[in-house]
């Protein structure tokens, strides 16, 4: 099984993933946990190049094609020899943050980037996406206060940067995208406390596993 984690800045996602991974553990399962970008050895560099605060002068054509390319990388290397090897692989965010981010936040055309993804993923879609949903601002300060502690700010601070109005289109994004793609999107209300929006993740994860 292939699940994947989306949302805006600050949702908890990293929570509930060790949350997710404990859960398929208790059942028995393998998991293995990844993340985009920087999923591979080379996507690690790209990380570096896309997310650094000195990185403001990139494109957003340079920026997409960055993204995707650590994609195809990471689906070659990383997620189907994963998957091939019988594991369930959980990751923290992937296609949809680019639809996402690059269509709906900086203004490219969400179709042509999900044709775009369809030749990185490689036929690779997953089960089953999660996607957590927050007020802008609430996430916001959550992502400030945690890289403040982790000391990320100049490291990987270029998204959290990002005006106000940025964030609202993709969160609003993320929400027309999930609505378009209802089988395999499902919304979760990421406001209430860790324990309650697993319950809700859980009974998401548990339906699919029954379907
Ligand atoms: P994160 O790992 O802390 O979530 O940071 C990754 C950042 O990269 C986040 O701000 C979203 C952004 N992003 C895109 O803009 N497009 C993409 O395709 C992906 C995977 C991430």
């Amino acid at each position: 099984m292939f699940v994947t984690f989306e949302g805006i800045e600050g949702t908890g996602k990293t929570t509930q993933i060790t949350k997710l991974k404990e859960y398929f553990e208790s059942m028995g399962r393998e998991v293995f946990l990844t993340l985009e970008p920087g999923g591979s050895r080379i996507g690690t560099e790209l990380r570096k190049m896309l997310l650094h605060v000195d990185s403001k002068d990139i494109t957003s054509i340079t920026e997409l094609f960055l993204y995707l390319a650590d994609r195809a990388q990471h689906i070659a290397q990383v997620i189907k020899p994963e998957l091939e090897a019988g594991k369930v692989v959980i990751s923290d965010r992937f296609a949809d943050s680019t639809v996402c981010y690059q269509g709906y936040g900086r203004g490219l055309d969400p179709k042509l980037l999900h044709q775009l993804n369809e030749v990185a993923v490689d036929g690779c879609w997953p089960d089953l996406t999660i996607l957590l949903d927050i007020d802008v601002e609430v996430g916001l300060k959550r992502a400030m206060t945690r890289n403040m502690r982790d000391g990320k700010t100049q490291e990987e601070g270029r998204f959290e940067q990002e005006h106000l109005s940025f964030h609202s289109r993709v969160r609003e994004g993320y929400l027309t995208w999930a609505a378009l793609n209802r089988d395999r999107i499902k919304v979760a209300d990421a406001s209430g406390t860790p324990d309650e929006v697993f319950a809700n993740i859980k009974r998401l994860v548990d339906t699919k596993l029954a379907g």
